[in-house]
């Protein structure tokens, strides 16, 4: 990738103060975006603010909670008053979960359809006239669980599934304004430490450390996110499984279940 693919452009990143939100603000500075970090945790965002600046680049930080209509459409608005227009929303903000279905308290559910469903939506929203201008992108950060369902994850799956619909609906209804729209079906990746998930009766809880298998980089998935948006294409599917997964669901989805309830103990071990 030549070195200022995004010179100019502005990109807001919803869940960016750590992980692969985080990782895909720097690489879009690095490449010449100026970029807008968002996050519910004002400490956490500062942090990631500084450590932007001191690669030279040109950040700000709106702390927020997507899942609250008001506080995303605030996003948009404070990146139009900053930089005078919008090219790039990377909608990445997302909560995960674990726990069979029949032990799950329903509200984990909401919770997490709040974030990575409604979140999307309330950000994606008030984004597009802007996108719409600048003939940008708007990204949905899915996952590997977007593709097909998975044990012990129902709730997640199914917030990721949705950003499938939502972003093939977008895609026919405005075909016509020359917009591009990303999907990412990212594979398992490096978390922060001491990362927690949502467990079946709601509280939150540790995620398992994943440093004794093999995981995607955060900015290896934060290039692969910015080669989908200069390459302008719809899906981009990451890591061999995914790839497999991906292919093999549509044609043999009998076939992949079976793989699956042989290797739900290995599953639910590594999540
Ligand atoms: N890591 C993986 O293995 C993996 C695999 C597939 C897909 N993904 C997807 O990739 C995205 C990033 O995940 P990650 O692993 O980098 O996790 P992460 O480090 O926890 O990043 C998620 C970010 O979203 C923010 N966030 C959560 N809820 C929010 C809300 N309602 N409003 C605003 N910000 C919110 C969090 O910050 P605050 O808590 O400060 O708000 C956090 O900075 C997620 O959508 C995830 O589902 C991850």
């Amino acid at each position: 990738m030549s070195a200022k693919k995004f010179q100019d452009k502005v990109a807001i990143i919803t869940g960016s103060g750590s992980g692969i939100g985080k990782a895909t603000a720097i690489e879009l500075v690095k490449n010449g975006a100026s970029v807008v970090l968002n996050g519910r945790n004002q400490k956490r965002l500062t942090l990631a603010e500084n450590e932007i600046k001191a690669l030279g680049g040109k950040v700000i930080s709106v702390c927020g909670d997507v899942s609250i209509p008001g506080q995303a459409k605030n996003l948009v608005d404070k990146t139009i008053e900053t930089f005078g227009k919008l090219d790039i929303l990377i909608n990445n903000a997302g909560v995960s979960m674990r726990g069979d279905f029949s032990e799950l308290n329903p509200e984990v559910f909401k919770t997490v359809f709040e974030t990575n469903v409604l979140g999307v939506v309330n950000a994606t929203i008030p984004a597009m006239p802007h996108i719409k201008k600048s003939r940008g992108s708007i990204v949905f950060v899915s996952s590997l669980a977007g593709i097909r369902g998975l044990p012990g994850l129902s709730a997640y799956c199914s917030s990721k599934m949705a950003l499938r619909a939502i972003a093939e609906s977008i895609r026919i209804e405005e075909a016509k304004s020359k917009i591009h729209v990303g999907l990412i079906f990212v594979g398992i990746t490096e978390i922060e430490h001491e990362k927690k998930t949502i467990a079946a009766d709601g509280s939150l809880v540790v995620i398992k450390d994943r440093s004794n298998f093999k995981v995607q980089t955060t900015s290896s998935v934060a290039r692969a996110i910015l080669k989908n948006i200069s390459k302008r294409k719809f899906r981009t599917t990451l890591t061999g499984i995914g790839k497999l997964n991906a292919f093999m669901q549509p044609i043999l989805p009998g076939l992949v279940e079976k793989i699956l309830i042989r290797s739900i103990d290995k599953i639910k071990k590594r999540s």
